[in-house]
Formats: structure tokens, C-alpha cells, sequence
């Protein structure tokens, strides 16, 4: 009797079993886990879910165990962690799970502390690293919708890849003996697709892949309704307000409720302020949740390092920093300050019937490194390898099978007048010489695909020297191809432009794990992009940060293994270099600077420096006196959202054409002056969002930069957590109303759009009531 009531209570048992109301488990043996109508069920008990993420790629093996007894000690039963796709599969076809990607050692670890593991295999999983997880030898596909959809040349890869996971990590789910709980399908695709189909397809692979305990997807709250399948349960993700998430899952779902991704802190971009979490709320959050007898994932309990070159990037074009730090409570050195102190002091609370607090690990050592000098050089351009592709004009690199790096392009162009050199497109960096003398940069973060090139009294060398740094992680942009992309065009002044042809390209594929090339050292310094060496003397080793801060921008090895990119732009100036890849005598360390170092030295720090910008270090950009022009025009729209923090599609009563959009505010929710948008998309007749990935932020009548990250970028970085907010501190407040004018890149047809207002708690400052939409080819002028 008793085990028949418990039988129907299981709404999700093994994966195949969906809904077990109509499909009663008659005659399987229970498994383990499950999902009940109001609990998750572990050996048939009601079992809360206290879970935090940690990457395995982002912290040092030596340091999984380490890490593990911390997030043990915080409180939690649970780790949860991506797999990325691309991580094990670099190269089509070649697995890698050895090492730092040794994923059934990390679950082994994660049992022997006593942990649960909840597996995120994607194919498709965000994270802020590389194209989002998915592998860059997809792109050699032609089109820009087919990944993370039922295409063929998407779909097929990604089953071989979730078979494989379920080879490797098959035996380690809790219905074979192992630690794994739950497995994700896919990650947050309602905020990016409608595909039911698609997700099924996916499901069916984990299936067949071998996975036999529950599946799960999990999206923003504002987007659990969107892709919701009975044969999924849901889970939602958010920074704040559980009480309407939960909601969301109780209007879709039976079933306990769960915060996918509970946000203790937020991720750091070059170029813009250090992110921290209001502790005090989510201590509060995490509580209610909790006694709401709900479960959650902290996304990040120990954020780390994101090594190597394995970082990703917002869209339209921010890239993300190599410190992963997330101000999540365990830190990226792994030490357990107030944050841990606090989030434990609740957590212990919550502890179920048999479990008891387990004891904090101490503090990894740590050490200085006196200031070393790196005398040793290899200018770039020396070291390029002999062979050159030679093209009539440039295509993508994944084109050349080249994943990432250093490529140089050289072209003749004849003698004659000045005029302007200009790429179709250029991803990411660029620095460009004429006859071994720079004149110029383009940047893909300000769409300058084009530099002035001085007369010439003999035909010249044009040289393009371009550096990859990340594909973005989010949205359709993830069709993210790198390098020059022709045609390129010259045109002198007042004359037509003229293709130029006969390229000769060679790169530095940095690869999966950026193996150095062999180089030719000298003693000499070097100018210009270029390679350094030195070394310091370790009488032990231990954990340090190497202060970057006197360097420009480029990537640092340690004993030959890539330990990340640096931008001393910041925020982050230093990088952490775990105590276990320091050697007790000598070490080596290789710098590439691609602007050159204002001192070529080095030393290892105590702490690390995470907060401090230097916009004067960046790659120059003309100061910016545009203004809007909009007198005289229409708005296309006007109109009022609605309160709250939902997402809302207005609709244009006609489609507008133009290349530029100005969002203008009439007034806000609170009355106060400040504007906020957590997303701005805009969309097409049928009601679908725009690609974004060539858009830029034309104006904005200020935005606000010190106190928090309020860029405007983050109005169309798709990302919801953060926003767009006008300037209020400094006493910085422009007067008239607050506009945001979007570039689109190209003319485009608007017929509407869908705008999610800051999210939080009612009253959040700067939730916009009345606005007006404008459209036009040139909604903004130079002053
Ligand atoms: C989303 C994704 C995560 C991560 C966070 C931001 O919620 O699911 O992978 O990118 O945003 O850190």
C-alpha cells in the first residue's frame, strides 16, 4: 500500500519515465533519486537540494579535493558542474579527458567528500567560456541560425558528443553507484530558442547517450514558461525575487520547486568595473527558498580561474576577464573569507535529520615573488611560420582549419594617394603596418573595420596583424567567426574603392591548450607585438599573483602551460598561478604583449588586484562628441510598459526602416530621473528578435560607471541580471530625458520590440513607464 502511494507520488523516476501519474513504474525498482510531487526523493525521503557550481576546468586539479571540502563546509550537499563540449573535443573527433579534464575524477572526488553531483554536459552551456561551450570547428558550417537547432551539421556532432558523455560519465550516475543526481539538457535554451522539437532531440540523445536518471532543463524565470515539456522537469534561474520564480515553476510543473542558478555574484568583462553580490540579500533569498522547503544551485560557490584561453565573451563584443572570481563566497584562490562565513552560518541551519557540518579546509599557501625581469624577446613577426596560405581575399580562419590565435595578412597596395583601408569585418583585434611602421587598429568592440593609409611613392606592404581573443558565449551570436573577413577595400580620396587582392596569411594556431610555438629568442628588447622570456627562482611552491599591471595586453605562460589573457585595461590586474605549476628553482615565464610592456618585469603578489581600471591603457579611440538629432522626427511608437520585472513585446503599428533606433524615456516607475534596461531587443514581423551581433551603442545620455556597472552595453548583451542604468553617483546626471540609440550596423525593418525592465523587487530604480521610439539612418551626429 505505502509503496504503491509512494510510487504514484514519483512524478519523474529514471529519464525515460516521464510522467509517472499516467505511466505508473509498476514492477521497476525504485530508484534512488527521484522527483516527487513536492519533494525531490533520495532513497524515498524528501531531500533538499543544496547545491553550488564549481567548474573542474577552472580550478587546478591538485586543488578539485580542496575546493570540494570547502563547498562541504559551506553547507551544501551537492556540486554542480558543466562539462564543456569544446574543452574535450578541440579537434572534431578527438576526445580528451585526461588531466585538468579528467570529469570521472572529479565526480569520484566530489562522493568521497560526501557530495552529490548534478552534470550540466550541454551541448550548448554559456558559462562565459568560448563560443559558450560548443566547439569552433562547427562554424566551417555555412549560416548563422544553425547552431543550437535541429540542422544537421549541428544536431549530429552534438549526439556523437552526448554519446560519448554518457560512455565516460554513464557509470558514475547514482543508478549505477555513482554521485550524479540529475543531468541538464541543454542550458537556458527559452532564452534563446522555441524549438520544442529541438529540445526533445537533445533529451532523446542524453537517452540514447545512456543517462538514466532524471533529466532537467532549467531557464530565467522570465522564460521557464517558453520551452517548458512535461518530459523535462523545469527549474529557474535567477539573482533575486524566488518567490516569482518558484512561481513560474509551479504554473508550468508539479514538483518541488528548485533555483537552477542562484547568482552569488556576477562575472567580470575587460574594460568595465569589478562585480560584487549584495550578500545580504542573497542570505535572504536562500533562506526563503529553503523554507519554502525548496532547493537551488549557487552559481558560483568557488568561481576560479577561467585558464588558458578558454574565456568567452558577451555580446555584442566584451569579453570576459581570466579571473572567474564571481565574488561567489568561496574565492578564486579558494579562500574563505566573511562572504563563506555568513553563507554557512545560514546554510548550517537548513541542515536535514543525520547530516552534520563538516570542517572548513585551511587556507592554501601563499607567497611573493620579488620583482624578475623578462629580457629575452621574439618579435611576432619574426617568429611567424614560413608557409603561407595565399588567398585572393580573406575568409574566416575556421575556413583554414585555424581555431584561434595570431594570423598576419599581408597585401602589396599600390603607390598613390592617401586614402582608407576597409575590411568587411575584423574579429577581434587588429593592428595594422605599412611597410613595418603601424597606422592604425581596428576593433571589433567599436565595429572599426577601417584605417586611413598614408600616400605611397612605391607600392607598400600592408600588414594585418589580427589576435583572437574569445567567441561570444550567448545568443545567435555564438556564429562567431574569427579573423579578417574580406573583401577588403582601398579607396584614395575621391576615388572609387578598389579590391585588394593576393593575400598571403600565416598564423599561430594557439590551439586547445596554446602550446608555444618554437621561437627565436634574442636579448634585445623588442617593439611591437612580441613574445618575452624570463625567469624567477621558487624556494617552494605556493599559490601567488603575478602583477600584470606595467604590461599591455596578451597571454602569459608559466613552465610552457598557458595560464590566461591579461588586458591591463582591467579590472583584474594581476593572475592567479596556483602554488602546484610552480617548480621549487627555476621557472619560466613567457609573456606576449601585443603592444609592448611600459617595463618588461614581473613580480607574484599576496593578494590579488581585481578592481582597477585604466581606460587610458586601452588601444587608442577618439573621444566621442556624438550627440542625438532628433528634432523634427516622428517617434514610430510611443508608448507605457507595464510594472514589474517581465518581459514585454510591443508592436509597432507599422514596421520602421533605418539603421538606428533611440529608446527616449519619458518617465519612470519611481518617479526619480534614473533609467534602466536590463535588455533591449527589437524584432522583426514576425515577431522574432533581430541578430544583434553587428549592433553597437550609437549614444547614451550617460551611463553610470563607477558605482556599479550600469555600461550600456548590458542593454543588449541578452544577459537579464544586468542592466543598463544612467549615472547618479559623482553627482554625474545629464539633464533632459535619458536616451539609448542602438546602431544596428545595417539598415534593418523594426516592427517591434521586447524590452525586460531592470529585475529585482518592486521599487528597483529606474523601471521605465512612458517612451518613445524613434528609427531613422542617422538618429545621432558628431557635434
Ligand atoms: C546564465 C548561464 C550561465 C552563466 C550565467 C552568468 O544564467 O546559464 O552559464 O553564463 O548566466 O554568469
Amino acid at each position: 500500500m505505502t509503496q504503491n502511494i509512494q510510487r504514484r507520488r514519483l512524478l519523474l523516476g529514471a529519464a525515460g519515465a516521464a510522467i509517472a501519474m499516467n505511466a505508473p513504474l509498476a514492477g521497476a525498482a525504485q530508484p534512488r533519486f527521484a522527483i516527487g510531487e513536492n519533494d525531490f526523493l533520495l532513497d524515498g525521503k524528501p531531500f533538499q537540494v543544496r547545491c553550488g557550481e564549481m567548474h573542474f576546468a577552472r580550478v587546478p586539479r591538485e586543488y578539485w579535493s580542496h575546493r570540494l571540502k570547502a563547498i562541504k563546509a559551506m553547507g551544501l550537499n551537492t556540486v554542480c558542474a558543466y562539462l564543456f563540449w569544446n574543452y574535450h573535443e578541440w579537434r572534431e573527433g578527438k576526445y580528451r579527458w585526461e588531466g585538468q579534464r579528467d570529469a570521472v575524477e572529479f565526480c569520484r572526488l566530489a562522493q568521497a567528500e560526501g557530495l552529490w553531483v548534478i552534470l550540466r554536459p550541454g551541448p550548448y552551456a554559456c558559462a562565459e567560456w568560448e563560443m559558450g561551450g560548443l566547439p569552433w570547428w562547427l562554424l566551417k558550417a555555412p549560416g548563422d541560425k544553425f547552431l543550437r537547432s535541429r540542422a544537421p551539421e549541428y544536431v549530429q556532432p552534438a549526439r556523437r558528443w552526448m554519446a560519448e558523455v554518457g560512455r565516460v560519465l554513464g557509470p558514475m550516475q547514482i543508478t549505477h553507484g555513482g554521485p550524479i543526481l540529475m543531468v541538464q539538457v541543454e542550458n537556458e535554451y527559452g532564452f534563446f530558442g522555441e524549438d520544442l522539437e529541438y529540445m526533445r532531440v537533445m533529451r532523446k540523445a542524453l537517452l540514447d547517450g545512456g543517462f538514466d536518471v532524471p533529466l532537467f532543463q532549467c531557464n530565467p524565470t522570465n522564460a521557464v514558461a517558453k520551452t517548458h515539456i512535461p518530459e523535462l522537469f523545469s527549474v529557474a534561474n535567477f539573482g533575486s525575487d524566488p518567490a516569482a520564480g518558484f512561481k513560474a515553476l509551479q504554473s508550468v510543473q508539479k514538483g518541488p520547486l528548485m533555483c537552477g542558478e542562484y547568482y552569488s555574484g556576477w562575472f567580470d568583462t575587460w574594460g568595465a568595473p569589478h562585480r560584487r553580490g549584495d550578500n545580504a540579500r542573497a542570505i535572504q533569498d536562500i533562506d526563503a527558498m529553503l523554507n519554502a522547503n525548496g532547493s537551488f544551485s549557487l552559481y558560483m560557490a568557488h568561481g576560479g580561474t577561467t585558464f588558458g584561453l578558454w574565456g568567452g565573451c558577451d555580446r555584442p563584443f566584451r569579453p570576459d576577464t581570466t579571473s572567474y572570481d564571481y565574488d561567489a563566497p568561496i574565492s578564486e584562490a579558494g579562500w574563505l573569507g566573511e562572504k563563506f562565513r555568513t553563507y554557512r552560518e545560514c546554510l548550517l541551519r537548513h541542515l536535514q535529520p543525520g547530516e552534520s557540518p563538516s570542517p572548513a579546509p585551511g587556507k592554501m599557501p601563499v607567497m611573493a615573488i620579488p620583482a624578475f625581469a623578462l629580457s629575452e624577446t621574439a618579435p611576432v613577426f619574426a617568429n611567424l611560420p614560413q608557409q603561407a596560405i595565399q588567398e585572393a581575399s580573406p575568409r574566416p580562419i575556421e575556413e583554414y582549419d585555424i581555431s584561434r590565435g595570431l594570423i598576419s595578412y599581408t597585401v602589396t597596395v599600390p603607390a598613390g594617394p592617401a586614402g582608407l583601408l576597409q575590411a568587411a569585418k575584423v574579429r577581434d583585434l587588429a593592428w595594422v603596418y605599412a611597410d613595418g611602421r603601424m597606422v592604425g587598429t581596428m576593433d571589433t568592440r567599436y565595429r572599426r573595420f577601417s584605417v586611413e593609409l598614408p600616400a605611397r611613392t612605391k607600392d607598400t606592404v600592408v600588414e594585418i596583424l589580427l589576435y583572437t581573443i574569445a567567441r561570444v558565449n550567448f545568443g545567435v551570436e555564438v556564429h562567431d567567426r574569427k579573423g579578417l573577413h574580406g573583401p577588403v577595400t582601398f579607396r584614395s580620396k575621391g576615388g572609387a574603392p578598389q579590391e585588394l587582392k593576393d593575400w598571403q596569411i600565416r598564423a599561430i594556431d594557439f590551439d586547445a591548450d596554446a602550446e608555444l610555438p618554437p621561437l627565436r629568442w634574442q636579448a634585445a628588447r623588442a617593439k611591437g607585438p612580441a613574445f618575452w622570456r624570463g625567469s624567477f627562482n621558487a624556494a617552494k611552491s605556493a599559490d601567488t599573483f603575478l602583477d600584470m599591471s606595467s604590461w599591455g595586453q596578451g597571454i602569459v605562460w608559466i613552465n610552457g602551460r598557458c595560464l590566461g589573457r591579461y588586458w591591463s585595461i582591467g579590472p583584474t590586474q594581476t593572475m592567479y598561478l596556483p602554488g602546484p605549476w610552480i617548480k621549487v628553482g627555476r621557472n619560466e615565464v613567457v609573456v606576449l604583449d601585443l603592444t609592448g610592456p611600459r617595463a618588461s618585469r614581473i613580480a607574484g603578489l599576496t593578494a590579488p588586484v581585481l578592481d582597477e581600471l585604466h581606460p587610458e591603457r586601452d588601444l587608442v579611440r577618439p573621444p566621442s562628441t556624438v550627440r542625438p538629432r532628433l528634432a523634427g522626427l516622428q517617434p514610430v511608437h510611443a508608448g507605457q510598459f507595464a510594472d514589474g520585472p517581465a518581459t514585454q513585446d510591443v508592436k509597432f503599428s507599422e514596421a520602421a526602416r533605418g539603421r538606428q533606433l533611440c529608446l527616449e524615456v519619458v518617465d519612470t516607475f519611481d518617479g526619480k530621473p534614473n533609467a534602466a534596461i536590463a535588455e533591449l531587443a527589437l524584432l522583426d514581423a514576425n515577431g522574432q528578435p533581430l541578430n544583434q551581433s553587428a549592433w553597437t551603442i550609437a549614444y547614451a545620455s550617460s551611463e553610470e560607471a563607477r558605482k556599479e556597472d550600469g555600461s550600456a552595453l548590458n542593454a543588449i548583451n541578452g544577459q537579464a541580471t544586468d542592466y543598463w542604468h544612467t549615472a547618479y553617483s559623482n553627482g554625474a546626471r545629464t539633464s533632459g530625458p535619458a536616451r539609448l540609440v542602438l546602431d544596428l550596423g545595417a539598415p534593418a525593418d523594426v516592427a517591434g520590440l521586447r524590452y525586460t525592465p531592470r529585475q529585482g523587487p518592486a521599487g528597483v530604480t529606474g523601471r521605465i513607464k512612458r517612451y518613445r521610439v524613434y528609427v531613422g539612418d542617422k538618429l545621432v551626429s558628431e557635434d
